[in-house]
């Protein structure tokens, strides 16, 4: 029996006396639940500060992004040890946001790759976390062109088997999986259920392939793309999805506590 997870990502939102505020509001109304995971994804910066939040609470704590290697020489990065220090349970790799082209400033002649993640340094990222004992969120998922190409499957399948290459498929017992379909991101534009709960299948028995297929219903897979109050519940109800990654109503207490409840 899978347990549902909401995890909330902040993306570059909220400094950090904000982010606490909106996560001490929220823990006072919170129902505490053993059948539901409750995540927040605030910015690296702020992470001492809501670790003080939400410890010994029902909230865990996420991060958004992480550099494969320990240490060195790799101004700006920070590396799965140092989430470690700072007791990091989950974090998200692999969003759309810091995925290949998504993550380049189209500039003309001077295109600047400032995220480029590559599959192959997405499965960096996670066989560091799993070494750290972090969970890794991996977010997977078509752009507008790939879907209306018919590409959906295929484009999903590369992503996931590129992300967990060379992984025991046994290290994947409580892994998360995201489904966040690129053109559903920030945009309202929700993917029909039916449609999701069908991908999130297909996500599950693609790692059934990789993985033993009992590995594989453990796995908790996600979906994230435009969630809110009036669409979790129906979104949450499907066999395959195990709860939401929830970006902008992740920002308003209310809304968090509502997708919460869906769960
Ligand atoms: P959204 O973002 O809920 O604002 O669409 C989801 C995400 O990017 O994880």
């Amino acid at each position: 029996m899978r347990t549902k997870l909401v995890a909330g990502n902040w993306k570059m939102n909220l400094i950090s006396t904000q982010g606490a505020a909106l996560v001490d509001g929220f823990l006072k109304r919170v129902e505490v639940r053993d059948d539901v995971d409750i995540v927040v994804c605030p910015p690296f910066l702020s992470i001492p500060r809501i670790r003080d939040v939400v410890r010994n609470s029902a909230v865990k704590l996420g991060a958004q992004n992480v550099f494969w290697k320990d240490d060195g020489a790799y101004t700006g990065q920070v590396s799965a040890k140092q989430l470690h220090e700072f007791c990091v349970d989950f974090c998200i790799v692999g969003h759309s946001e810091t995925r290949g082209k998504f993550g380049v400033l189209e500039v003309p002649e001077t295109t600047v790759p400032f995220f480029g993640e590559t599959d192959e340094t997405i499965n960096l990222k996670i066989k560091n976390l799993l070494f750290y004992g972090i969970t890794p969120i991996l977010c997977v998922g078509e752009t507008l062109a790939e879907r209306e190409e018919g590409k959906t499957d295929e484009v999903i399948k590369t992503q996931l088997l590129g992300a967990l290459a060379g992984i025991d498929g046994s290290e994947l017992y409580q892994f998360v999986v995201a489904y966040e379909p690129v053109w559903a991101i920030g945009t309202g534009k929700v993917c029909d259920t039916a449609e999701a709960q069908r991908v999130c299948r297909f996500i599950r028995a693609t790692i059934g392939e990789f993985a033993d297929p009992e590995v594989a219903e453990d796995v908790r897979i996600l979906y994230g793309g435009s969630v809110k109050p009036n669409n979790a519940k129906e979104l949450f109800s499907q066999p395959d999805i195990d709860g939401g990654l929830i970006g902008g109503a992740s920002l308003d207490g209310e809304s968090f506590l509502q997708i919460i409840s869906s769960a």
